[in-house]
């Protein structure tokens, strides 16, 4: 079964082409000790190079031990193979300095800039139980009891230095990452990811993705900032709005993918043209408020999931996307883009943001180091 490569210039699981499936985790870390957090990133680098080999987390871990103690693999990814799977480890705001000031790990001054609470949206309708987080783990892979194997045995090794803040199944990719992939589709029907950044862009990935050593901290050389959003679809209004309404919110045909006035997916985004009742992209659509030509050349590269998490109680499906994009500064990138979509996009009658995060994700681990080994 194919693996994809732990160590490396830069940490999988970001331009590594997307997954099918996702397990996402943060983490408050409990301790208060700088060497006991070390040492379980240490112990956790360790266990996710064996894991993405498709290795048991730790030697002889599910049966081959003591039969008095308990197992220290939870044994249900035995008879799978890594599937792919990526393990990718960023640190919050949070981490470096707490909402009152303390700094708890002597980390308050290799904080990056660019690594801040998100600001609040129009309409943001956050719920502090699925917002932040000291530490976040992103497990991709094409099997998910593959992904959620390696988060919960991270969990378990951590037990006593960090809990669970929250987590986030999510079964289908809503973005391809890479040209070798066909675009899926999210919970809207709609293609997504056609105008992402792929691996392949190799100028745009540098500019857009991975941090520069000039940029800020340099530890951060070669690392990216993730961001998450929880976005609730509210799946039923959709449901009941015209096909035509459909692709005049999102700018773009529900069969092909093609931009309004084009005729096939990757045919070029026309956003000067009009149409026979006003301009061929509405102002409000949501591909033109997004688009780089709308503001002033930013990109960003998304790699997000659908969900859906059983229903309401109100007799709603709890589904959406759970949005995760990855930029080399969250400030100058998601944030004025996010603003943009939060003020004027027609998308926003059929969505609610109810969970957010950024994270300041460090370069990969060469033969030598540990996760977040160049912050320390
Ligand atoms: C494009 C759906 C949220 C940024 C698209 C496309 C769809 C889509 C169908 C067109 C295909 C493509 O080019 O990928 C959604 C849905 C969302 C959502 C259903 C929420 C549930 C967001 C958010 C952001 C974002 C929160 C960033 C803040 C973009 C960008 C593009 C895009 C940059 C490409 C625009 C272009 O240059 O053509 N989205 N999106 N989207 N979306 Fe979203």
């Amino acid at each position: 079964s194919p693996t994809v490569p732990f160590r490396g210039q830069h940490q999988a699981g970001i331009v590594t082409p997307a997954q099918d499936r996702l397990h996402f985790a943060t983490f408050d870390v409990q301790t208060t000790s700088r060497a006991e957090l070390i040492e379980l990133l240490k112990t956790w680098t360790v266990m996710a190079e064996r894991m993405t080999a498709g290795h048991e987390a730790t030697p002889d871990g599910a049966i081959g031990g003591e039969q008095y103690a308990p197992p220290t693999d939870t044994g249900e990814a035995l008879d799978l193979h890594a599937s792919k799977l990526t393990l990718t480890i960023g640190f919050g705001p949070s981490l470096f300095t707490r909402a009152d000031g303390t700094d708890r790990f002597g980390l308050a001054a290799r904080k990056p800039a660019a690594l801040v609470d998100l600001p609040k949206f129009t309409g943001d309708a956050l719920e502090p139980a699925r917002c932040g987080g000291d530490i976040a783990v992103q497990a991709c892979a094409d099997d998910p009891q593959v992904a959620v194997h390696a988060i919960r045995n991270l969990a378990r090794a951590g037990f006593g230095v960090v809990s669970v803040r929250w987590s986030q199944l999510g079964f289908g990719r809503t973005s391809s990452t890479s040209t070798s992939q066909v675009t899926p589709r999210n919970l809207l029907g709609f293609k997504d990811g056609t105008r992402n950044i792929k691996a392949e862009d190799r100028d745009l990935v540098d500019k857009f993705v991975w941090v520069d050593r000039g940029d800020d901290q340099g530890w951060m050389a070669g690392g990216s900032y993730l961001v998450t959003r929880r976005i609730r679809m509210l799946i039923e209004p959709w449901d009941r709005t015209t096909l035509h309404e459909q692709e005049r919110v999102i700018g773009r045909t529900k069969g092909t993918g093609a931009p309004m006035g084009g005729r096939e997916e990757f045919d070029e985004l026309d956003l000067q043209s009009a149409g026979p009742s006003g301009p061929l992209v509405e102002a409000d659509a949501h591909v033109r408020l997004a688009s780089a030509e709308e503001l002033g050349g930013i990109q960003i590269m998304r790699r997000g999931y659908n969900f859906t998490d059983g229903s309401d109680g109100f007799g709603h499906l709890d589904a959406g996307l759970f949005f995760i994009a990855y930029c080399r500064d969250p400030i100058t990138q998601f944030v004025p883009m996010q603003n943009n979509l939060a003020r004027n996009d027609a998308l926003n009658e059929y969505i609610k943001h109810v969970g957010s995060g950024v994270f300041a994700v460090p370069p990969g681990v060469d033969a030598q180091s540990y996760w977040g080994s160049t912050l320390f």
